[in-house]
């Protein structure tokens, strides 16, 4: 999908479909068109007009209806898109509108089109907004991941060219580059969801580090790959007690990517890369366990982030840092009960196998002080709790640094992969007390997602660090089963707003 922007007189588009947004007035519910629409409709001699005052366009933000033969226009396709109540326009309604929109252009089999979408006003947000999410909505609507399925479903013509369009007022720059960040970012969001998607007999502790050797290869960054006698040296004794149970390999991935000023102090992502999640002895229910498929879902958006910025030649410095292995029960695992060293020297008593994410994280947080980091982001799908919490909306935020969980608010907020403040009090760190360890690596059911982010906050006390529990955002289950990608644009938004961009 080769995207590009510009100013542009609707009736003149020479495309296979232009696509147009109409608005609903308030209360009578009658067809209000937007700009170019209008437009449209003047040169077409009002024939779009009477269409909707038939009234087939029904008025939910997202519907479509589509034209052929309109007079006047230059277009072989007219596709008008409801945007809902034009006083309650807001965010959600125009990525409705942009899904309803490529759902239609894929059904037609469209190759090209041009979309009168980044001119929409969106609240009080600036044409960039508009591009961003326009551009990312339409290629998240066109993925699709059936490299395993032998009966393909005949191959859509994929949409490759998209002119996002903008009647009446010129392109600013920022909107040029908006349009470039977007481009790169989903990329990096499709690099996610595949990974999420890929089968944990695939996607292996050792196919993550593969893959962190193509785009390595491809864009030219630093990797190193910690193996199991690396981690015994170091003596990372939470991240080895996790894999013990495994017969596949555990891999600590380092990549880097310096597009920043040489002295200019990285940005560390670190995802949680469990490639499956059993629960280990601590064996989890039957029910929906396929779905712990996607408890790497952490590592492939810090894989996702930086292919995104490396793509974009973003100034940036992010060195990724993913720990990576499964969680299986066997003659070799870790009991409850068994008693471990970390790397930054505290002992923890596992009193529960299933709570593995925060003993491969403690590890991996103590490894990235060693890259004198000016933020540490983890993500991971750390607890059940934080979907109960928060549901499939928003990410939880932790945060050690009132500035940082500020900067990550808002950069989700514009991204619209929103997070959500979740406290770090110390009032809930005695939950974490051990008989016989410094620690034990759960606090009971009350706060779940909290007590698992104050534990984790027991090793990141030198570091200006945050946490992020995806466990409600990274994938979505039922019907429509599958990894989203999130926060992969989140973390790409926050890295460049972080240098300035
Ligand atoms: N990967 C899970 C968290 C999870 C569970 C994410 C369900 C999404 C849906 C994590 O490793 C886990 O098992 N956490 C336990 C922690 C508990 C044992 C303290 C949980 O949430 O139940
Ligand atoms: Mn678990
Ligand atoms: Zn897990």
């Amino acid at each position: 999908m080769e995207f590009s922007i510009r100013a542009l007189a609707p009736q003149g588009a020479k495309t296979g479909c232009l696509v147009l947004g109409v608005y609903r007035a308030a209360g009578a519910g009658a067809p209000v068109l937007t700009r170019a629409a209008a437009a449209a409709d003047r040169a077409a001699r009002g024939r779009l007009g009477t269409v909707l005052a038939h009234g087939d366009l029904s008025a939910k933000p997202g519907s479509t209806l589509l034209l052929h033969n309109v007079p006047g226009l230059v277009a072989e396709r007219v596709l008008l898109v409801g945007l809902g109540e034009q006083k309650e326009f807001a965010e959600t309604a125009f990525r409705k509108a942009v899904h309803g929109a490529a759902v239609a252009l894929r059904e037609l089999g469209a190759r090209d089109a041009v979309l009168y979408f980044a001119e929409l006003k969106v609240g009080r947000r600036a044409m960039a907004w508009s591009v961003r999410q326009a551009a990312l909505a339409l290629r998240d609507a066109f993925y699709r991941f059936d490299q395993l399925k032998t009966q393909k479903k005949p191959p859509a013509p994929a949409l490759a060219e998209v002119t996002l369009a903008i009647h009446g007022e010129a392109v600013t720059e920022q909107a040029r580059n908006a349009l470039r960040e977007a481009a790169a970012t989903a990329e990096g969001v499709a690099l996610a969801r595949t990974l999420g998607n890929l089968p944990p007999n695939i996607c292996t502790p050792s196919y993550l580090a593969d893959e962190a050797k193509k785009l390595a290869r491809q864009f030219k960054l630093g990797l190193e790959v910690l193996e199991r006698r690396d981690m015994q040296r170091l003596g990372m004794g939470a991240l080895l007690a996790v894999t013990r149970g495994s017969h596949q390999p555990p891999k600590l991935i380092v990549l880097r990517y310096m597009g920043g000023a040489k002295k200019a102090a990285p940005l560390v992502l670190v995802g949680k890369g469990i490639t499956f999640d059993t629960g280990g002895i601590s064996l989890k229910p039957a029910g929906e366990m396929d779905e712990m498929k996607y408890d790497m879902s952490g590592a492939g958006s810090v894989l996702g982030a930086i292919r995104a910025l490396a793509g974009m030649k973003a100034p940036v410095n992010v060195i990724g840092v993913v720990p990576t292995c499964e969680n299986m029960p066997g003659g070799q695992a870790t009991r409850p009960g068994d008693v471990v060293k970390t790397l930054s020297g505290q002992t923890v008593e596992i009193l529960n196998t299933d709570a593995e994410g925060r003993l491969i994280l403690c590890d991996a947080l103590t490894y990235a002080e060693r890259f004198k980091p000016d933020a540490v982001i983890d993500i991971a799908t750390l607890t059940g709790a934080c979907v109960i919490a928060l549901g499939h909306v928003a990410t939880g935020l932790f945060a050690n640094d009132d500035k940082l969980a500020e900067k990550l608010r808002a950069a989700g907020e514009d991204a619209w992969d929103r997070v959500w403040p979740m406290p770090l009090w110390e009032d809930y760190q005695e939950q974490l007390r051990s008989n016989f360890a410094d620690m034990a690596n759960i606090g009971g059911r009350p706060a779940g997602s909290v007590t698992a982010a104050c534990y984790l906050a027991r090793f990141t006390k030198k570091l200006r660090w945050a946490h992020l529990d995806i466990a409600g955002t990274a994938w979505k289950s039922g019907r429509d089963k599958g990894s989203t990608g999130r926060p992969v644009p989140l973390l790409v938004r926050f890295a460049l707003a972080n240098a300035g961009r």
